[in-house]
C-alpha cells in the first residue's frame, strides 16, 4: 500500500556495543524483503545536524557546559527530525537510526546529572513527540565496549573520554528505559558474535508485524 507510514527503528547502546555494524545489517535485511530503507545517526543525519555533531563531539571543547551540550544534541535532533526522519516515516520508508533521545537521557540526563526527566521533556519538544517505534538495546559491558571502541578509533571523542562511572550509568539508563517499556524495547546481549546479535535483531523486528 502506498504511503502507509514506515517504522522508526533506533538502535541504541554504550560505546564499543557494535551497532554500527548491526545497523548496517538490519538495513540489508530489511532492503532484501523490498523495505525502502533510510540509515542515518545522531547526531546528525543532515548538514546542519552534522555541524552541530562536529561542534559537540570536538574534544577540543572538553570543559563544554553540560546545559549548553544537551541544547545542541537537542539542536541536532529537532533538525534531523523535521527534516529528513519525519518526511521519511510519512513517505512510508523504514528509518533506522543510530541512537535518539534515550542516548541523551544516557548521557546528559544520567551520565551528565541534569535529570532524565528534564531531557526527556528537552527531546521530546524537539522531535515534536516523536519515539521510536522499537528501540533495539545493545547491550555491553563498559570496559569491554571501551576496549573494544578503542581499537577501532585512535582518537576518542568527548564521550569515550569519560571516566568507567560515567558509561555504566550510561548502561544502566538504557536497560531502565527498556525495562519501562517492555514492548517497544528489545535488549540484546551484544558479548555475543555479530552473526547472533544480527538474527536476534531480525527476531525482534519480526515480532513488531
Ligand atoms: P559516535 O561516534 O556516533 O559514537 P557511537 O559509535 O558510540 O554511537 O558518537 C556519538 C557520541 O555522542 C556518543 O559518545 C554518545 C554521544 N551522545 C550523547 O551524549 N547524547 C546524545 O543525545 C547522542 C545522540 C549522542
Amino acid at each position: 500500500m502506498r504511503n502507509q507510514r514506515g517504522r522508526f527503528i533506533v538502535f541504541e547502546g554504550g560505546e564499543g556495543a557494535g551497532k554500527s555494524t548491526q545497523v548496517v545489517r538490519l538495513a540489508e535485511h530489511l532492503t532484501d524483503q523490498a523495505h525502502e530503507v533510510i540509515v542515518t545517526r545522531e547526531p546528525g543525519g543532515t548538514p546542519g545536524a552534522e555541524a552541530i555533531r562536529a561542534l559537540v563531539l570536538d574534544p577540543a571543547h572538553a570543559g563544554l557546559d553540560p546545559r549548553a551540550e544537551a541544547m545542541l544534541f537537542a539542536a541536532a535532533r529537532a533538525e534531523h527530525v523535521a527534516a529528513l526522519i519525519e518526511p521519511s516515516l510519512a513517505a512510508g520508508k523504514t528509518v533506522i537510526c543510530d541512537r535518539f533521545i534515550d542516548s541523551s537521557v544516557a548521557y546528559q540526563g544520567l551520565g551528565r546529572h541534569l535529570g532524565a526527566e528534564r531531557i526527556r521533556e528537552l527531546s521530546a519538544w524537539a522531535t515534536n513527540g516523536l519515539s521510536a517505534d522499537l528501540t533495539i538495546v545493545l547491550d555491553i559491558d563498559p570496559v569491554l565496549g571501551l576496549t573494544r571502541a578503542g581499537q577501532v578509533s585512535a582518537s576518542p571523542d568527548r564521550m569515550e573520554s569519560e571516566d568507567i562511572s560515567f558509561h555504566e550509568m550510561v548502561r544502566e539508563a538504557f536497560l531502565d528505559a527498556a525495562s519501562q517499556h517492555p514492548t517497544r524495547y528489545a535488549v540484546i546481549d551484544a558479548d555475543n558474535a555479530p552473526d547472533d546479535i544480527a538474527l536476534a535483531v531480525n527476531a525482534a523486528i519480526a515480532a513488531l508485524n
